[in-house]
């Protein structure tokens, strides 16, 4: 993906020098849980997983520009078959920033960039029963609730849950901009 910019946030690479602020909210349950991703342990952990990020095209850091400080990410991963293009997007916030806007801002100008740019069939997400605020996050930003794939998943607590699947299809997301009813 290419850096990307919101009103209030820089879509941006990773760099290096980012490690601490991944490793702020990497490092925090609230945010590794239900995200369903690793918890980080320590700085050098971090780092590690750094250096593999920046190769990486799919995942963009968050950045806020009012302190310029990394708050979160967010990718659109690659899930192409059968011809048909699509992304699944996922992100993840710092705690001290939730519940301001901030993803549905950085989601709307990625899923415009892969439908606008990258040409996408389809972009999907999903989210573990539990995770009320992406079920809202989901119905913000005009996402269908396809279904429910059952015990899908082992999570860190140990647990084995549910995956709720959403999907725009390009068509509909056209529809909407022709129709005035952007997200944003
Ligand atoms: C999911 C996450 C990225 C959302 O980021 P955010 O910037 O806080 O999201 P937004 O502010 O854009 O929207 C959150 C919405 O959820 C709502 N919300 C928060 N907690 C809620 C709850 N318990 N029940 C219902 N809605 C809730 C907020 O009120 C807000 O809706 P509103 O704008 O109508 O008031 C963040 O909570 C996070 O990092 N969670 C942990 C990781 C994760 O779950 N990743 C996604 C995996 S699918």
């Amino acid at each position: 993906m290419k850096n990307l910019e919101t009103d209030r946030l820089i879509l941006r690479r990773v760099r290096l020098e980012d490690v601490n602020d991944l490793y702020e909210y990497s490092s925090d349950d609230r945010v590794q849980i239900p995200a369903g991703s690793k918890k980080v342990y320590n700085i050098f952990e971090m780092m590690k997983r750094i250096e593999k990020l920046i190769k990486r095209d799919d995942i963009l850091v968050i950045e806020l520009k009012s302190n310029r400080k990394v708050i979160g990410a967010i990718g659109a991963y690659n899930l192409t078959y059968n011809d048909i293009i699509e992304r699944h997007i996922g992100f993840e916030l710092n705690y001290d920033y939730w519940n301001n806007g901030y993803i549905t801002e950085a989601c709307n100008v990625v899923i415009k960039y892969l439908f606008e740019e990258l040409n996408m069939d389809r972009v999907a997400m999903s989210h573990y029963p539990f995770n009320k605020t992406s079920e809202r996050v989901a119905q913000k930003l005009g996402f269908t609730k396809e279904g429910i794939l059952r015990k899908e998943d082992k999570i860190a607590t140990g647990e084995i849950v549910d995956r709720i699947i959403y999907s725009i299809i390009k068509d509909e997301y056209f529809e909407r901009l022709q129709g005035g009813k952007s997200n944003e």
